[in-house]
Order: C-alpha cells, then sequence, then structure tokens
C-alpha cells in the first residue's frame, strides 16, 4: 500500500494533467514548492510536517478545479475535504488541520494556529521565491522577511 501523500500527489497529479500547459507549470510549481516548504518549516517548527506538505499540496485546489481566485482558501477546504476523504486513512482530525489551514491561508495579517502558519508563511515564500511572482505587489514582504530570518537567513532582512 502506497503512502497516503503519496495518494494524495496523484490525485492532485491527474486534476492538473487535465489544465492547460500554463496552469500546469504554474501549478506544479506552487503547489510542490508550497508543500516543501510547508514541510521544512513544520520540521523547524515542530508541527506535523505530513500534515503540512498535505496541506500545501492542496490549497490553491480550488483554483484548478474551479478555474477561479475569488475566496479560493474558504471554497477549497470542502474540495480538500473531498479529496482527502477519497484517498483515505486521514482521520476527521487530521483532515479538519488540513483544511483549516486551508481555509485561512489567504488571511495572512493574522494569526492563527502553528500549522495554519506554516501554510502561510510557504506561501509567501514561493511566492517570493519564484522568478514569476517577483514584482507582485502582494509579498507579504514582512512575513517574508521575519520566515527568511526564522530560517537563518540574514541577507533577506536587506530585500
Ligand atoms: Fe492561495
Ligand atoms: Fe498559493
Amino acid at each position: 500500500m502506497e503512502h497516503r501523500l503519496t495518494l494524495l500527489r496523484a490525485e492532485v497529479d491527474k486534476l492538473l494533467f487535465e489544465c492547460s500547459r500554463s496552469e500546469i507549470r504554474h501549478f506544479f510549481h506552487h503547489l510542490y514548492g508550497v508543500s516543501k516548504f510547508c514541510a521544512l518549516l513544520a520540521i523547524k517548527r515542530g508541527v506535523d510536517a505530513e500534515l503540512a506538505a498535505a496541506a500545501g499540496l492542496l490549497h490553491d485546489i480550488y483554483q484548478i478545479t474551479h478555474k477561479s481566485a475569488e475566496n479560493h482558501a474558504e471554497f477549497g477546504a470542502p474540495v480538500a475535504e473531498k479529496m482527502l476523504r477519497a484517498v483515505g486513512g486521514y482521520t476527521d482530525e487530521e483532515i479538519a488541520i488540513i483544511t483549516t489551514a486551508i481555509a485561512r491561508h489567504s488571511n495572512k495579517n493574522v494569526v492563527h494556529e502553528p500549522l495554519d502558519e506554516v501554510l502561510k508563511d510557504a506561501d509567501v515564500l514561493d511566492h517570493n521565491l519564484n522568478s514569476n511572482d517577483i514584482f507582485n505587489t502582494n509579498r507579504q514582504t514582512e512575513r517574508y522577511v521575519k520566515t527568511l530570518i526564522e530560517l537563518g537567513c540574514k541577507a533577506g532582512i536587506n530585500i
């Protein structure tokens, strides 16, 4: 039996491969990028890295399934829940943790639970380190610099 995260990735990949070429490029990069940053920050902060990786992988899923960014965090939570239940192996509590983080991830000016914050910071890291988004006006610079400093990247203070 394959690991549940591997099964979840396969489900996400199926959806991604139905997208246009530019969407495929963007979302593979971003979802897997955020998922990996989630794992890194979760390990650093003593949060469940596997659940964080799953949250990162699914956080923008609504944008893929519904082709809309509007309220995608909130609307994405039930989409993610459906996928987690279809994959199986996740308890109700784990599903609640993952989907809560997804629902809250656009609310970056508020501090929520540790796993929620891991997802928000991972999202900001990926946006800032992706050259396509480097001139994005919504870079969440304060959160980005704070995370860089936490990771020991002192040069980041001067961005
Ligand atoms: Fe998002
Ligand atoms: Fe995102």
